[in-house]
């Protein structure tokens, strides 16, 4: 990372969980993963964290390598899909880590599933430690468990993390009342309440994840990723996104 002095002024959330889709690191790709498009978000996590000194971390899905749910469609037992899907997000995690190094950016993955060759477990107050220490964490294989998703993963270590703020990096910027691409009336919404999302069943993220994200009063911003400099726009209150959060 080039010698840039955080200036830590104007920042909206100082520690967040920025959650990113397996999908996003295919880039233009039908499957797995497109170095130079980790490479763009890296810069996107280096930039934002030298610029306000944020502290972030970081939980990408598996959906480029394997969808737990659709293993179990195809006639797997569940438990056994969903460990296959968490492995692909240890696989996400690691790239990540690579292409955070490859920029200077000091990087720890942390696992729910011990594979202590490759990565540290998950322990809690050692993550925090990392990130006080200006280390991005990367939390991979979700929650550990089969049965949840990586959104829950997220919105877990969110909350055991005490992050200000869950960032949702999506293909478009923000919640909008249909899908943008097919529908030219569609509006993005500016704000949201958890029980919006949940009664009006917007698949936001699943609503397991968002119940957490009530009950732990932690506000969701849900953004584009695709825009360059918009993580930083998010991190100083800037930027188009959708809040969602309880008043
Ligand atoms: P400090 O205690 O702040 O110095 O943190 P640190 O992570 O630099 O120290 P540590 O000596 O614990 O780790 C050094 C390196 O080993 C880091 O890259 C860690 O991610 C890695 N590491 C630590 N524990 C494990 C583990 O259980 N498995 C694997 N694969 N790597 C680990």
């Amino acid at each position: 990372m080039a010698e840039v002095e955080p200036s830590g002024t104007d920042l909206k959330f100082k520690r967040i969980l920025l959650k990113i889709s397996g999908e996003a690191l295919m880039g233009s790709s039908e499957y797995g993963i497109d170095m130079p498009t980790c490479l763009r978000f890296a810069q996107e996590i280096s930039d934002a964290c030298e610029t306000t000194g944020a502290e972030i971390c970081l939980v990408i899905g598996g959906g480029n390598i394997f969808r737990g749910l659709a293993g179990a469609a195809n006639g797997m037992e569940r438990s056994q899909a969903d460990s296959m899907g968490m492995m692909a997000t240890i696989m996400n995690a690691l790239a990540m880590q690579s292409a955070l190094e490859t920029i200077g950016v000091q990087t720890r993955v942390q696992s729910g599933i011990r594979m202590d060759e490759i990565c540290e477990p998950f322990i809690r107050r050692r993550a925090i430690r990392h990130m006080e220490k200006g280390r991005v964490v990367i939390f991979a294989a979700g929650t550990g468990n089969p049965y949840f998703t990586t959104d829950t993963g997220a919105a877990l270590r969110a909350a055991e993390m005490h992050c200000d703020a869950m960032l949702k990096g999506t293909q478009v910027d923000g919640v909008y009342s249909a899908d943008p691409k097919l529908d030219k009336d569609a509006v993005r919404y500016d704000h949201l309440t958890y029980q919006d999302v949940l009664a009006r069943n917007l698949r936001v993220m699943d609503a397991s994840a968002v119940s957490l994200m009530r009950d732990t009063n932690i506000p969701i911003v849900v953004f584009s990723l695709h825009r360059k400099g918009a993580l930083l726009d998010i991190l100083t209150g800037q930027g188009l996104s959708t809040v969602i959060s309880e008043g």
